[in-house]
């Protein structure tokens, strides 16, 4: 990396750790509606969606997949909704950990923790704790995920720092933490929105800088791992160039 990147901690620093492919995964709802049943049921089918999402991922070169679950924005739905998105990511913590851990997988929540209800931080905490050592997948799961705040966050903790803000590189660093705690986040290689919508609705602003994108219409119910392949064998023909030119041979 040259002084004058902006890459802080892309995937060309860390060629061994695998694609990172990050996935709005939108269309629940119309998914359900069109077929005359409720919202909520659409959202449970979503969550088969997770599963056979997570399966097929690290056997395709995915090294890290960041799921957006529950956007910061999500909290202005109708309570009941609300309320059965937070039922099923409680049980999907509870559920899922022991077989995610049997698969090599690590489990992190990343978001703002504090307006979350206790049972389901603890239920996080717990899921976190058991999957810890998975080595296959780094499985990251945004919930009350905002990527300004996150954003705005860093850039407030870095300001913070002495002798931080004439530091580039550092402060370009602690941006670059904005994801989680533990270490500087990944930048993505490919980013998924199922459902139609060309956007990233506050998703991975920062980390997004250099992603290829692949919006496609099929509904998050509907999207599984093939799926997931045949998006990957697409992200395999792009041509990533970081500002640079091709060049020859
Ligand atoms: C995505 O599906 C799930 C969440 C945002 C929690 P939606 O619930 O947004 O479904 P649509 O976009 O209304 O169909
Ligand atoms: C983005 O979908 C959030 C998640 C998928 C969790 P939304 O359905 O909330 O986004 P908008 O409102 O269409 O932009
Ligand atoms: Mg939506």
């Amino acid at each position: 990396m040259t002084e004058h990147s902006s890459r802080p901690g892309g995937a060309a620093e860390t060629p061994d750790a695998g694609v990172h492919v990050a996935i709005i995964m939108d269309g629940n709802g119309r998914w359900a509606q069109a077929r005359g049943r409720r919202r909520e049921w659409g959202h449970r089918r979503g969550a088969e969606s997770v599963r056979s999402v997570v399966r097929a991922a690290p056997d395709l070169g995915v090294g890290t997949l960041t799921l957006y679950a529950f956007s910061s924005d999500n909290w202005s739905r109708p309570a009941a909704e609300v309320g059965l998105l937070m039922r099923l990511l409680e049980r999907y913590m509870r559920r899922e950990a022991a077989e995610l851990r049997d698969n090599g997988v690590r489990l992190r929540v990343v978001g703002r923790r504090d307006r979350l209800d206790a049972r389901i931080v603890d239920a996080i905490a717990e899921a976190e704790a058991t999957t810890e050592s998975g080595d296959r997948l780094d499985l990251r799961i945004a919930v009350d995920y905002s990527s300004r705040h996150a954003l705005l966050q860093a850039v407030r903790e870095a300001a913070s720092r002495e002798g931080l803000a004439a530091d580039r590189p550092d402060l370009a660093a602690e941006l670059g933490r904005v994801m989680h705690a533990d270490g500087p986040s990944r930048d993505v290689d490919l980013l998924i929105r199922t459902g139609g919508e060309k956007r990233l609705s506050d998703f991975l602003l920062w980390e997004c800088a250099y992603a290829e994108m692949l919006f496609t219409p099929v509904m998050w119910p509907d999207f599984s791992g093939e799926h997931l392949a045949s998006a990957l064998q697409d992200f395999a023909t792009r041509d990533r160039r970081f500002g640079n030119v091709q060049l020859a041979g």
